[in-house]
């Protein structure tokens, strides 16, 4: 069986997704920059082995990236998971985990990369809004794309409810996208496109706000 780490800094709800699915691959840790993220205490309530690489107790970027890919590689993983891991990695780290490094945005990329999307997105008034899961490549949140979920925007909508109908929906594609690429229906090409193994195409369209 294939096998996955991921990384995180914070409360870790998609981790939480990712261990709750029944992926056809095994997790075999959960690694941290951060001491208290609050998605360390879940994974070890799971069995989940864990670890932590302080970004703060390294000089720069480069050096905080190599211990970071030496903790990650001691699991010897297959892939490794983004799931809300507060970090811009370096073009070395990236380039180490070419095609099995991959990350969820909590935007409909490529708008609204960076921080703080959703209310950059009411700020627009988009009335379509989302998440995905790419392949990471130095681009910062511009990697190949590997699926989206889309959700209204609601005219009373805030922050919070905004967020928590994306958060819904990035607990469902990430895990998708994580057992895509741990059975090899997913990979990245040469030339930087995702290739399907499958033809599972949605005939849905979501008009928002709906016709009358
Ligand atoms: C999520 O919105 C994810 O898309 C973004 O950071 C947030 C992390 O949330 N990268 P959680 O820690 O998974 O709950």
């Amino acid at each position: 069986m294939k096998k996955a780490v991921i990384l995180i800094s914070g409360r870790g709800s998609n981790m939480q997704a990712l261990l709750k699915a029944k992926l056809p691959c095994a997790i075999a840790a959960v690694v941290s920059n951060r001491a208290d993220a609050p998605g360390l205490d879940i994974a070890k309530a799971r069995g989940i082995p864990t670890a932590v690489v302080e970004h703060g107790s390294y000089a720069d970027r480069d050096s905080f990236d190599s211990a970071l890919a030496k903790t990650i590689d001691a699991f010897n993983p297959d892939f490794v998971a983004l799931a809300g891991f507060m970090r811009i990695l370096s073009a070395g780290f990236v380039s180490h985990y070419h095609g099995r490094l991959i990350n969820i945005h909590p935007s409909l990329l490529p708008a609204y990369g960076g921080l703080n999307t959703h209310s950059r997105a009411l700020h627009d008034g988009v009335k379509i809004h989302g998440c995905t899961v790419h392949f990471v490549t130095t681009d910062v949140d511009h990697g190949p794309i590997i699926i989206q979920a889309a959700v209204p925007v609601l005219q009373d909508d805030t922050e919070q409810s905004l967020a928590a109908r994306v958060l819904r929906e990035e607990h469902h594609i990430y895990p998708q996208a994580l057992a895509w690429l741990c059975t090899s229906q997913i990979e990245l090409n040469a030339q930087g496109k995702v290739l399907f193994q499958h033809q599972k195409q949605s005939g849905f369209t979501l008009v928002s706000p709906g016709l009358e």
